[in-house]
Protein backbone atom coordinates (compact mmCIF):
# COMPACT_ATOMS: atom_id res chain seq x y z
CA UNK A 1 0.00 0.00 0.00
CA UNK A 2 1.29 3.51 -1.23
CA UNK A 3 1.45 6.08 1.36
CA UNK A 4 -1.62 8.97 0.90
CA UNK A 5 -0.61 12.25 1.56
CA UNK A 6 -2.73 15.36 1.49
CA UNK A 7 -1.31 18.64 2.16
CA UNK A 8 -2.48 22.02 2.08
CA UNK A 9 -1.13 24.69 -0.17
CA UNK A 10 -2.60 28.04 1.82
CA UNK A 11 -0.49 30.47 -1.05
CA UNK A 12 -0.80 33.96 -0.32
CA UNK A 13 -3.59 34.01 2.08
CA UNK A 14 -4.11 34.50 5.70
CA UNK A 15 -2.47 37.38 8.09
CA UNK A 16 -0.51 35.70 10.83
CA UNK A 17 -3.53 35.50 13.38
CA UNK A 18 -5.85 33.78 10.88
CA UNK A 19 -3.05 31.45 10.20
CA UNK A 20 -2.29 30.63 13.70
CA UNK A 21 -6.31 29.47 14.19
CA UNK A 22 -6.73 27.70 10.93
CA UNK A 23 -3.52 25.87 11.92
CA UNK A 24 -4.88 25.12 15.34
CA UNK A 25 -7.83 23.95 13.88
CA UNK A 26 -6.62 21.82 11.71
CA UNK A 27 -4.66 20.19 14.06
CA UNK A 28 -7.68 19.47 16.40
CA UNK A 29 -10.00 18.51 13.59
CA UNK A 30 -7.70 15.30 12.14
CA UNK A 31 -6.20 13.97 15.43
CA UNK A 32 -7.17 10.40 15.73
CA UNK A 33 -7.29 10.16 11.08
CA UNK A 34 -5.07 7.43 10.83
CA UNK A 35 -3.39 6.41 7.24
CA UNK A 36 -3.24 9.49 5.66
CA UNK A 37 -0.28 12.15 6.40
CA UNK A 38 -1.19 15.72 6.47
CA UNK A 39 1.05 19.15 5.78
CA UNK A 40 -0.11 22.34 5.87
CA UNK A 41 2.33 25.14 3.74
CA UNK A 42 1.18 28.35 4.96
CA UNK A 43 3.11 31.34 3.65
CA UNK A 44 6.88 32.06 4.19
CA UNK A 45 6.41 34.50 7.85
CA UNK A 46 4.19 32.22 9.57
CA UNK A 47 6.45 28.93 9.61
CA UNK A 48 7.93 29.82 13.02
CA UNK A 49 5.23 31.05 14.87
CA UNK A 50 3.37 27.70 13.49
CA UNK A 51 6.04 25.58 13.19
CA UNK A 52 6.24 25.87 17.10
CA UNK A 53 1.99 25.28 17.28
CA UNK A 54 1.88 22.39 15.64
CA UNK A 55 5.49 20.64 16.12
CA UNK A 56 4.37 17.13 17.71
CA UNK A 57 0.77 16.95 16.70
CA UNK A 58 1.55 14.97 13.58
CA UNK A 59 0.38 17.37 11.12
CA UNK A 60 3.28 18.22 8.97
CA UNK A 61 4.61 21.78 8.42
CA UNK A 62 5.88 22.68 4.61
CA UNK A 63 7.32 25.99 2.66
CA UNK A 64 6.21 27.24 -0.47
CA UNK A 65 9.34 27.53 -2.21
CA UNK A 66 13.06 27.01 -1.34
CA UNK A 67 16.30 28.95 -3.18
CA UNK A 68 19.36 26.21 -4.37
CA UNK A 69 21.80 28.17 -2.60
CA UNK A 70 22.87 27.88 1.13
CA UNK A 71 23.03 31.68 1.62
CA UNK A 72 24.43 34.91 -0.43
CA UNK A 73 23.13 37.58 -2.01
CA UNK A 74 19.81 36.59 -3.19
CA UNK A 75 17.57 39.22 -2.05
CA UNK A 76 13.75 37.88 -1.29
CA UNK A 77 14.94 34.13 -1.36
CA UNK A 78 14.74 31.72 1.82
CA UNK A 79 17.63 27.98 1.48
CA UNK A 80 16.81 24.97 2.75
CA UNK A 81 18.51 25.61 6.57
CA UNK A 82 16.41 28.49 7.10
CA UNK A 83 13.69 26.39 6.60
CA UNK A 84 14.66 23.62 7.97
CA UNK A 85 15.29 25.91 11.32
CA UNK A 86 11.80 26.88 11.40
CA UNK A 87 10.77 23.06 12.12
CA UNK A 88 9.75 22.72 7.94
CA UNK A 89 10.23 19.20 6.68
CA UNK A 90 8.50 19.64 3.46
CA UNK A 91 8.62 21.68 0.43
CA UNK A 92 6.40 23.20 -2.58
CA UNK A 93 8.43 23.30 -5.60
CA UNK A 94 7.76 24.31 -9.38
CA UNK A 95 4.31 24.89 -8.76
CA UNK A 96 2.23 26.36 -12.19
CA UNK A 97 1.85 30.13 -10.04
CA UNK A 98 5.40 29.98 -10.13
CA UNK A 99 6.42 29.09 -13.29
CA UNK A 100 3.80 31.58 -15.03
CA UNK A 101 4.66 34.65 -12.72
CA UNK A 102 7.94 33.86 -11.31
CA UNK A 103 10.22 32.65 -14.25
CA UNK A 104 10.44 28.85 -12.61
CA UNK A 105 11.58 26.85 -15.27
CA UNK A 106 12.37 22.62 -15.57
CA UNK A 107 15.90 23.91 -15.01
CA UNK A 108 15.29 25.93 -11.86
CA UNK A 109 13.38 23.11 -10.24
CA UNK A 110 15.97 20.47 -11.16
CA UNK A 111 18.03 22.93 -9.04
CA UNK A 112 15.82 23.38 -5.98
CA UNK A 113 15.13 19.82 -6.02
CA UNK A 114 18.74 18.62 -6.37
CA UNK A 115 18.86 20.43 -2.82
CA UNK A 116 16.21 19.30 -1.22
CA UNK A 117 18.51 16.06 -1.50
CA UNK A 118 20.64 16.93 1.22
CA UNK A 119 18.38 19.38 3.37
CA UNK A 120 15.57 17.90 5.48
CA UNK A 121 13.14 18.92 3.31
CA UNK A 122 10.76 15.86 1.01
CA UNK A 123 9.63 17.83 -2.07
CA UNK A 124 6.21 17.76 -3.34
CA UNK A 125 6.66 18.87 -6.55
CA UNK A 126 4.02 20.50 -8.99
CA UNK A 127 3.65 19.30 -12.95
CA UNK A 128 1.14 19.61 -15.40
CA UNK A 129 -0.11 20.72 -18.66
CA UNK A 130 -2.03 24.07 -19.76
CA UNK A 131 -5.49 24.23 -21.54
CA UNK A 132 -3.39 25.13 -24.86
CA UNK A 133 -1.23 22.34 -24.19
CA UNK A 134 -4.44 19.64 -23.62
CA UNK A 135 -6.14 21.53 -26.74
CA UNK A 136 -2.92 20.69 -29.08
CA UNK A 137 -2.39 17.17 -27.37
CA UNK A 138 0.29 17.88 -26.20
CA UNK A 139 -0.73 16.73 -22.35
CA UNK A 140 1.91 13.89 -22.34
CA UNK A 141 4.46 15.21 -23.54
CA UNK A 142 4.76 18.12 -21.46
CA UNK A 143 4.70 16.15 -18.20
CA UNK A 144 7.61 14.01 -19.54
CA UNK A 145 9.43 16.81 -20.09
CA UNK A 146 9.14 18.27 -16.77
CA UNK A 147 9.35 15.09 -15.51
CA UNK A 148 12.65 14.12 -17.37
CA UNK A 149 14.18 17.66 -17.16
CA UNK A 150 13.16 18.66 -13.56
CA UNK A 151 14.43 15.38 -11.88
CA UNK A 152 17.31 14.83 -13.61
CA UNK A 153 20.13 13.48 -11.52
CA UNK A 154 17.34 13.37 -8.46
CA UNK A 155 17.09 10.08 -6.53
CA UNK A 156 13.17 8.93 -6.48
CA UNK A 157 14.07 7.43 -3.09
CA UNK A 158 15.78 10.68 -1.44
CA UNK A 159 14.40 11.75 1.93
CA UNK A 160 10.80 9.95 2.49
CA UNK A 161 10.85 9.54 -1.18
CA UNK A 162 9.85 12.70 -4.10
CA UNK A 163 6.33 13.24 -4.11
CA UNK A 164 4.47 14.63 -7.38
CA UNK A 165 1.93 16.67 -8.12
CA UNK A 166 -0.03 16.41 -10.43
CA UNK A 167 -1.93 19.89 -11.62
CA UNK A 168 -3.49 20.70 -14.53
CA UNK A 169 -3.08 24.43 -15.09
CA UNK A 170 -6.56 24.86 -16.16
CA UNK A 171 -8.23 23.08 -13.41
CA UNK A 172 -6.15 25.18 -10.52
CA UNK A 173 -8.61 27.44 -8.87
CA UNK A 174 -11.14 27.47 -11.60
CA UNK A 175 -13.65 24.93 -10.07
CA UNK A 176 -12.96 22.60 -12.91
CA UNK A 177 -11.34 19.37 -11.34
CA UNK A 178 -9.89 16.48 -14.15
CA UNK A 179 -12.00 13.78 -14.13
CA UNK A 180 -11.71 10.64 -12.27
CA UNK A 181 -10.33 9.22 -15.86
CA UNK A 182 -8.47 11.86 -16.87
CA UNK A 183 -6.76 12.10 -13.57
CA UNK A 184 -5.95 8.29 -13.54
CA UNK A 185 -4.72 8.42 -17.03
CA UNK A 186 -2.05 11.26 -16.32
CA UNK A 187 -1.21 9.72 -13.46
CA UNK A 188 -0.60 6.11 -14.97
CA UNK A 189 1.51 7.92 -17.45
CA UNK A 190 3.91 10.00 -14.91
CA UNK A 191 4.24 6.55 -12.85
CA UNK A 192 5.13 4.80 -16.38
CA UNK A 193 7.81 7.50 -16.78
CA UNK A 194 9.32 7.46 -13.81
CA UNK A 195 9.59 3.17 -14.10
CA UNK A 196 11.65 4.42 -17.34
CA UNK A 197 13.75 6.59 -15.52
CA UNK A 198 14.04 5.15 -12.04
CA UNK A 199 12.95 1.58 -11.96
CA UNK A 200 9.43 -0.11 -10.84
CA UNK A 201 9.72 -0.69 -7.33
CA UNK A 202 10.53 3.03 -7.00
CA UNK A 203 8.51 4.09 -9.19
CA UNK A 204 5.66 2.20 -7.62
CA UNK A 205 6.46 3.85 -3.96
CA UNK A 206 5.75 7.18 -5.34
CA UNK A 207 3.37 9.52 -4.29
CA UNK A 208 1.44 11.32 -7.22
CA UNK A 209 -0.87 13.72 -5.33
CA UNK A 210 -3.50 15.35 -7.58
CA UNK A 211 -3.85 19.15 -7.18
CA UNK A 212 -6.82 21.14 -8.87
CA UNK A 213 -9.90 22.28 -7.55
CA UNK A 214 -9.85 19.11 -5.29
CA UNK A 215 -12.23 19.40 -2.64
CA UNK A 216 -14.86 17.70 -0.12
CA UNK A 217 -17.18 16.20 -3.05
CA UNK A 218 -15.01 14.82 -5.67
CA UNK A 219 -12.20 13.94 -3.08
CA UNK A 220 -13.68 10.03 -2.88
CA UNK A 221 -13.94 9.82 -6.86
CA UNK A 222 -10.20 11.29 -7.42
CA UNK A 223 -8.67 9.09 -4.38
CA UNK A 224 -10.61 5.85 -6.03
CA UNK A 225 -8.47 6.10 -8.91
CA UNK A 226 -5.39 3.58 -8.63
CA UNK A 227 -2.76 5.96 -9.12
CA UNK A 228 -3.77 8.67 -7.29
CA UNK A 229 -2.47 8.69 -3.94
CA UNK A 230 -2.98 12.46 -2.31
CA UNK A 231 -4.03 15.83 -3.17
CA UNK A 232 -2.07 19.16 -2.94
CA UNK A 233 -5.21 21.77 -2.21
CA UNK A 234 -5.65 25.25 -2.86
CA UNK A 235 -8.45 27.31 -1.78
CA UNK A 236 -10.34 23.95 0.30
CA UNK A 237 -7.13 24.23 2.58
CA UNK A 238 -8.49 27.45 4.07
CA UNK A 239 -11.69 26.36 5.12
CA UNK A 240 -11.20 23.71 8.16
CA UNK A 241 -14.54 22.33 7.33
CA UNK A 242 -13.43 21.30 3.64
CA UNK A 243 -10.24 20.11 4.54
CA UNK A 244 -10.97 17.98 7.63
CA UNK A 245 -13.24 16.50 5.14
CA UNK A 246 -10.96 16.03 2.43
CA UNK A 247 -8.46 14.50 5.04
CA UNK A 248 -10.93 11.81 6.27
CA UNK A 249 -11.80 10.89 2.45
CA UNK A 250 -8.56 10.32 1.83
CA UNK A 251 -7.37 8.46 4.80
CA UNK A 252 -7.06 4.01 3.89
P1 LIG B 1 -6.82 24.77 -5.93
O1 LIG B 1 -5.22 24.91 -5.94
O2 LIG B 1 -7.14 23.60 -5.03
O3 LIG B 1 -7.31 26.08 -5.36
O4 LIG B 1 -7.25 24.54 -7.32
C1 LIG B 1 -4.40 23.79 -6.00
C2 LIG B 1 -2.96 24.23 -6.06
O5 LIG B 1 -2.68 25.26 -6.66
O6 LIG B 1 -2.06 23.55 -5.50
Amino acid sequence: MRERIIAGNWKMNSSLFEGVKLARSVVETVRGIEGVTVVICPPATHLVTIGKLIDGTGVGLGAQNVHWEEKGAFTGELSAGMLEDTRCRWVIIGHSERRAMFAETDQTVNLRLLKTVDSQLRPMVCIGETLDDRKAERTFEVIETQLRTGLKGVPLKGRGGLVIAYEPVWAIGTGQTATPEQAQEAHRFIRDVLMDMYNAADAGETVIQYGGSMNEENVAELMACDDVDGGLIGGASLKVDKFAAIVKAAAM
